[in-house]
């Protein structure tokens, strides 16, 4: 089901919905790939030189990705599960006054609105992590008097992009990595960050603990989701944690090894916490492979040294300073990968045998795509 407009932070059966607030906090801190600028030298060069290309952005959020392709002279069709993102990316793209570039869509990123072969380039950013494993869901709509079966989730979005896009159609993907990492602003030692997040999770339990028996369980779930939100907001200098629940109790996770793929998770962010479904950066690979896609490159980006890292942070304001998990020589993890897939053309047809030599691997592939129609219509008999 689509996500409506007013309903708070949660995990839905199709994706997340981060809420009114959620909403407007994700478009304030113009989060993008990583909520600063440390990917900008490895995301921003897919964005430059799209002029006249048609791009799909799916799950654009406040659209800064889709306002950004839209400025360097693409037409952009973004999409995403909740109208609170959308309301916010057509406020960004007036702002920007790129009117008339950036279509906007209310739509799953699991069935996407566009027809086969219609889109240059995909994007998809951090969007993976909110997106539940594979299902089936039974949709039943009376107003339409329509009652079908949908699929929902991280392998059809993968499936969609490729299905969407133009052979050899490049899709972009990022998400978040090394989720057993606290990865902080710097301003103060790590073990007292750990005692804040220690603290905050003990008000959660017993808040939690303390919901009256008698709720529903949709009204206590509101309720437990916004204790979590609420406590972890607080932590300010926390950039990125992931949280679960662990016999009855959320806890901070130190050991991305003991998340299990989908689960929900909660993950605190600059300024907001948002409800994720985990996924490896590994089930990226996996389901862009089965969905018809190669990988053509995979960035993962750190400081190399400290004297990178302070140089970063003399070059940003305060709020988007990175601490030492973000560099190499102090020990730290990469926070994000950026994935660059391309779409391949289907398997050739097992009775086409290709005679002769040819040069150009393009006009090959073209020479039997168009072999395999030929003999399609054939068998058909059209
Ligand atoms: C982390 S935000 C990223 C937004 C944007 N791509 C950006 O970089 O700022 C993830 C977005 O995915 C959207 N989303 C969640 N589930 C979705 C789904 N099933 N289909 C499409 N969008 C979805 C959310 O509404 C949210 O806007």
């Amino acid at each position: 089901m689509v996500a409506t407009a007013g309903e708070t932070t949660a995990h839905r059966t199709g994706g997340t919905n981060y809420g009114v607030e959620g909403a407007k906090n994700y478009a304030r801190a113009k989060h993008g790939p990583d909520g600063s600028a440390f990917l900008d030298s490895v995301f921003l060069p897919f964005l430059r030189n799209i002029a006249g290309k048609f791009l799909i952005d799916v799950g654009c959020g406040a659209g800064p990705w889709a306002v950004f392709a839209a400025d360097q002279g693409a037409k952009v069709f973004g999409i995403d599960f909740q109208m609170d993102m959308l309301k916010n990316a057509k406020i960004a793209i007036s702002d920007a006054d790129v009117n008339g570039k950036v279509f906007l869509a209310n739509a799953d990123g699991a069935a996407l609105p566009a027809r086969e072969g219609e889109f240059d380039q995909a994007l998809s950013i951090n969007v993976g992590c909110n997106l539940p494993n594979q299902s089936t869901k039974h949709v039943f709509e009376p107003d339409l008097k329509l009652e079908y079966d949908k699929k929902v989730g991280f392998e059809s979005h993968f499936e969609e992009m490729a299905r969407v896009l133009k052979p050899y159609g490049k899709a972009i993907v990022t998400a978040p990595t090394s989720f057993g990492e606290v990865f902080t602003r710097g301003t103060r030692e790590k073990k007292y960050v750990l005692k804040s997040i220690e603290q905050q999770l003990n008000f959660i339990n017993i808040e939690i603990s303390q919901i009256p028996p008698t709720l529903s369980e949709r009204e206590r779930k509101i309720q437990e989701d916004t204790i979590i939100k609420n406590h972890l907001n607080k932590l300010d200098d926390v950039y990125r944690a992931t949280f679960a629940s662990r016999d009855g109790k959320w806890v901070l996770i130190t050991d991305e090894g003991k998340l299990k793929s989908g689960e929900k998770i909660w993950r605190k962010l600059p300024g907001l916490t948002v409800p994720n479904n985990y996924h490896h950066e590994d089930e990226y690979i996996a389901a862009a492979k089965k969905a018809g896609f190669r990988v053509v490159e995979q960035h993962h980006k750190l400081f190399r040294t400290e004297k990178e890292r302070r140089k970063y942070n003399a070059s940003v304001s305060t709020d988007k300073h990175l601490g030492k998990e973000y560099s190499e020589e102090a020990g730290g993890k990469p926070p994000f990968v950026v994935y660059v897939f391309e779409k391949l053309l289907p398997p050739l047809d097992p009775r086409i045998r290709i005679i002769g030599q040819v040069t150009d691997s393009e006009s090959a592939a073209d020479i039997a795509e168009a072999t395999v129609h030929a003999l399609a219509k054939q068998a058909g008999g059209q």
